[in-house]
C-alpha cells in the first residue's frame, strides 16, 4: 500500500527520543477532574482514547506548577501537590501504550492565577501577581510579583518537570502563549519593572529562561523539552513576529521543540484567532511557525485550525513547520492519523471550528464534540457487545442523525434499510456546500455517507416512510430521523413573494440569481441560523439587516461562537434587537424599534429565521402500529448538529 502522506509518516527525532509521525495532539486540557484536581478514569479515558487513534505523542493540557498562585481555571492538577502523582504516573502509562508518547504542559496564569479566566469565576480573596501592578477590567487588583516569589516559581517549574518525568512522561511542554505567567513577563504592554526582569527583551525574557535552565537541570540534557510560544500576540503594543523571532533565538539552545501558536486566552477577540474561528482560514497561523523555523536550529511546530491532511502534508513536505500540532481535529476525530496512513482518508469527521468542546467546557466542566458523540463519553466505548437478538431495522431520514444511527445499527449487527425522501443524503447539512465557512460541515456529511456506504445498510432514495411501507418491510425498529419544518410567525406579509424561509434560502442559494436575492436583504431572527446567513449574505456584498425580537443576538450559540459570529456581524450587518415585526410589505418590513418608535427597513428581500420545530404527525401515524418507535434530532427538539449526531450515535449502539 503506497502512503499518501509520506512526510507526515516520517519519524522524527525530539531530544533523545523519537516520535513515529509528525502529528501531534496539542495540549488540550480538561474540565472534569476530581475535586482535588487529580485526573479521574474519564480524563483518563480522554487521553487514552487520542492516543490510540495514532499520533506520535499526546500533551496534556495546562497542568499547574504552585497551585496557590497559579491556577487559571476553576479546578486543575497542580504539579505541587505530591498527591497528583498517582493519577498522573497512570495517564502517561495510558497514552505510552498506544506508542505515543506522553507529554505534559507546565503553566501558571500569573496575572490570572487564582483570580480569572473566561473559562473560570472570580475567586474572591486570591492575591494574584503579575510582571507589573495593575488594575484588570474584571475589577481585580494584581500586584507586582516580588523577586522572591520569582526566584520560588523558577523552582516551581523545575519541581513540577521533575515531577512529570518520575510520572513517566517523555517530555514537557512549557507554556510561554496565550497571555499567561511567561507571555506576560514577555509583553512590553504588560511588564513596566525596571528591575533586570523588566525593560529589554532580554530582561523580560530573564524570568522564562531561567525557569527553562531549572527544568534541563531537573530533567537532564536529552529530555525533550517543548516550549509553546505565540508568534504574535495581535495587539497594538504586544510582541509582534519580529520580536519573536529574536526571543526565538534566545530559547533555542535551551529547547528540543518550539510550538508556535499565538493570541490570548484572556482576550474574547484573539480567543477566537488563538483557536481559530470557523470564519477564519485553516492554517491561518502556521506562517508565523514558518518565519521562526527559519530563523532557528530547532524543530518547529505549528498549531491553529489545521484539519485538511493535504494540508498538513504540504506543511511538512515544504518545510513550513517539522510538526503539525492538532487540537479540536484529534477531538473531533482522535483516529486521523490512523485513517490517514490507512488511506481511508474518507471516513475523517472534520473538525467544524463549532467551538461546541470549549463552550461544553464553559457551560457543564466537561467535554463535547458536534461531530464525535464519543468525546467525553469514552469509558462507554469499552461496553460493545453484540445484541440478543439481530433485529430489521427501519430509518427514516438521511440526515446526520438517521446515517449515523443507520452506521451504529449496522456495526451492532442489526439488519438496517435507511429511507431518504428526497435523492440524496445529508439532510439540512446538504446545504452547507453553498456557504465558505461551513465547508466542514458539508465534509462532515460526505464522511457519514462515506461511512454509511462502507456498511450493509439498504439504502432507498426518493422514499419516504409511510405507515403503508412500515407494513410492507415489517420492520422491528422504526428510527424516526425526520427532522423539524420552519416556523411561521403570524406576521401580515410572511407569504408574501418576497419572503425566503431561512431554509427554503440555503437550500437555494446556489440557483438564486442575484435578481432574486435583489441589493437589501431582511433576516427576520437573529439566531444562529439567521446570522450565519446574514454573514454570508454580507458576504456577497449585499445590504443586511438582521432583526431580532430579544435582546441579543445569536443567543442559542455556545459562548465562543458567538464572539466569533458577533466579529463578523460586526464587519457589515446592520443589527436591530428588541424589535417587532409588524408586517412586511413589497418595500419591506415595518416594526418597533427597543423604544417603541416605528421604523421601516427597505428590502428586495425578506428571510425568515424564526426557528424550526418538530413535526409530530409521522411519529403520530406510527406509533399505532405494532412497531417499536424511536425518535432521534430535530424530530424530538430541533437543535444543532450535535444533538442529532449524538442521538443517532447512541440510538443504533443501543438497539
Ligand atoms: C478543549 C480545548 C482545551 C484546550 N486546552 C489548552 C490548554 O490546556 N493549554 C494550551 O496551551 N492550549 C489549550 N488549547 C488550545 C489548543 O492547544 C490549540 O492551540 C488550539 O485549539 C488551536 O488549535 P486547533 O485549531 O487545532 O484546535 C485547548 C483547546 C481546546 C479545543
Amino acid at each position: 500500500m503506497s502512503i499518501k502522506y509520506p512526510n507526515l509518516a516520517k519519524p522524527i527525532k525530539i531530544g533523545n527520543v523519537v516520535a513515529k509521525n509528525r502529528i501531534f495532539s496539542a495540549p488540550t486540557g480538561l474540565t472534569g477532574y476530581s475535586p482535588e484536581g487529580h485526573f479521574t478514569t474519564d480524563n483518563r479515558a480522554y487521553y487514552e482514547y487520542k492516543a490510540s487513534g495514532g499520533c506520535a505523542a499526546v500533551c496534556l493540557g495546562e497542568c499547574i506548577v504552585h497551585k496557590e498562585s497559579g491556577s487559571s481555571h476553576n479546578i486543575q492538577p497542580a504539579l505541587d501537590d505530591i498527591t497528583l502523582l498517582p493519577s498522573l504516573t497512570l495517564v502517561a502509562a495510558d497514552i505510552k501504550r498506544h506508542g505515543a508518547l506522553a507529554n505534559i504542559e507546565l503553566s501558571h496564569g500569573g496575572k490570572y492565577g487564582g483570580i480569572v479566566s473566561v473559562a473560570g469565576e472570580l475567586k474572591e480573596g486570591k492575591v494574584a501577581y503579575g510582571p507589573s501592578e495593575e488594575h484588570l477590567a474584571s475589577g481585580e487588583h494584581v500586584y507586582e510579583m516580588p523577586k522572591e516569589m520569582i526566584q520560588s516559581l523558577v523552582c516551581a517549574y523545575g519541581k513540577a518537570a521533575g515531577m512529570a518525568k518520575r510520572a513517566g512522561f517523555d517530555m514537557v511542554n512549557v507554556h510561554a502563549a496565550h497571555g499567561w505567567l511567561f507571555s506576560q513577563f514577555l509583553s512590553p504592554l504588560q511588564n513596566h519593572r525596571t528591575d533586570e526582569y523588566g525593560g529589554s527583551l532580554e530582561n523580560r525574557a530573564r524570568f522564562f529562561l531561567e525557569a527553562l535552565d531549572e527544568v534541563r537541570r531537573v530533567v537532564g540534557p536529552g529530555f525533550p523539552i517543548e516550549v509553546r510560544m505565540n508568534g504574535d500576540d495581535f495587539v497594538a503594543g504586544g510582541l509582534h513576529l519580529e520580536d519573536y523571532i529574536e526571543f526565538a533565538r534566545l530559547i533555542e539552545d535551551k529547547v528540543d521543540l518550539i510550538n508556535v501558536s499565538c493570541g490570548s486566552h484572556e482576550v474574547e477577540k484573539l480567543f477566537v484567532r488563538t483557536h481559530p474561528s470557523m470564519f477564519l482560514e485553516h492554517g491561518c497561523n502556521v506562517y508565523l511557525a514558518e518565519a521562526i523555523k527559519k530563523a532557528v536550529n530547532v524543530p518547529v511546530s505549528c498549531v491553529g485550525g489545521l484539519n485538511d491532511p493535504a494540508q498538513c502534508e504540504e506543511i511538512i513536505a515544504s518545510g513550513r513547520a517539522d510538526i503539525v500540532e492538532l487540537g479540536r481535529a484529534l477531538i473531533a476525530d482522535p483516529f486521523l492519523p490512523q485513517k490517514i496512513f490507512e488511506n481511508r482518508e474518507d471516513e475523517i469527521a472534520p473538525c467544524l471550528r463549532c467551538f461546541e468542546c470549549l463552550g461544553h467546557a464553559v457551560d457543564a466542566m466537561g467535554i463535547r464534540c458536534s461531530v464525535n458523540p464519543v468525546i467525553g463519553h469514552e469509558l462507554d466505548e469499552k461496553c460493545f457487545n453484540p445484541p440478543a437478538v439481530p433485529k430489521k431495522v427501519l430509518v427514516a431520514g438521511g440526515g446526520p442523525g438517521g446515517m449515523q444511527a443507520a452506521i451504529m445499527a449496522s456495526a451492532r449487527g442489526h439488519q438496517v434499510i435507511l429511507c431518504e425522501q428526497s435523492d440524496s443524503l445529508g439532510g439540512a447539512l446538504k446545504f452547507a456546500q453553498n456557504v465558505d465557512f461551513k465547508a466542514d460541515l458539508y465534509k462532515f456529511s460526505q464522511t457519514l455517507k462515506a461511512r454509511l456506504m462502507k456498511t450493509n445498510v439498504q439504502i432507498r432514495y426518493n422514499t419516504k416512510v409511510t405507515p403503508e411501507l412500515i407494513k410492507v418491510l415489517a420492520p422491528d425498529v422504526v428510527i424516526a430521523a425526520t427532522g423539524a419544518v420552519p416556523v411561521i410567525p403570524p406576521i401580515p406579509g410572511i407569504h408574501g413573494p418576497n419572503v425566503f424561509m431561512a431554509s427554503e434560502m440555503e437550500a437555494n442559494l446556489d440557483n438564486m440569481t442575484q435578481e432574486h436575492l435583489g441589493e437589501a436583504v431582511v433576516i427576520l431572527g437573529g439566531g444562529l441560523v439567521g446570522c450565519e446567513l446574514a454573514i454570508q449574505l454580507a458576504g456577497q456584498n449585499k445590504s443586511v439587516t438582521l432583526v431580532e425580537m430579544r435582546g441579543e443576538v445569536a443567543a442559542d450559540c455556545n459562548c465562543f461562537h458567538k464572539i466569533a459570529v458577533g466579529l463578523e456581524l460586526e464587519k457589515g450587518v446592520r443589527v436591530f434587537t428588541d424589535t417587532k415585526v409588524v408586517e412586511i410589505t413589497d418595500t419591506g418590513v415595518t416594526g418597533k424599534d427597543k423604544d417603541g418608535n416605528d421604523i421601516h427597513i427597505p428590502a428586495d428581500l425578506v428571510i425568515c429565521a424564526a426557528g424550526m420545530r418538530s413535526d409530530p404527525s409521522f411519529m403520530e401515524a406510527v406509533s399505532a402500529m405494532d412497531v417499536r418507535l424511536l425518535v432521534i434530532g430535530d424530530a424530538v427538539r430541533p437543535g444543532k448538529v450535535t444533538q442529532a449526531v449524538f442521538d443517532g450515535y447512541y440510538c443504533g449502539k443501543y438497539l
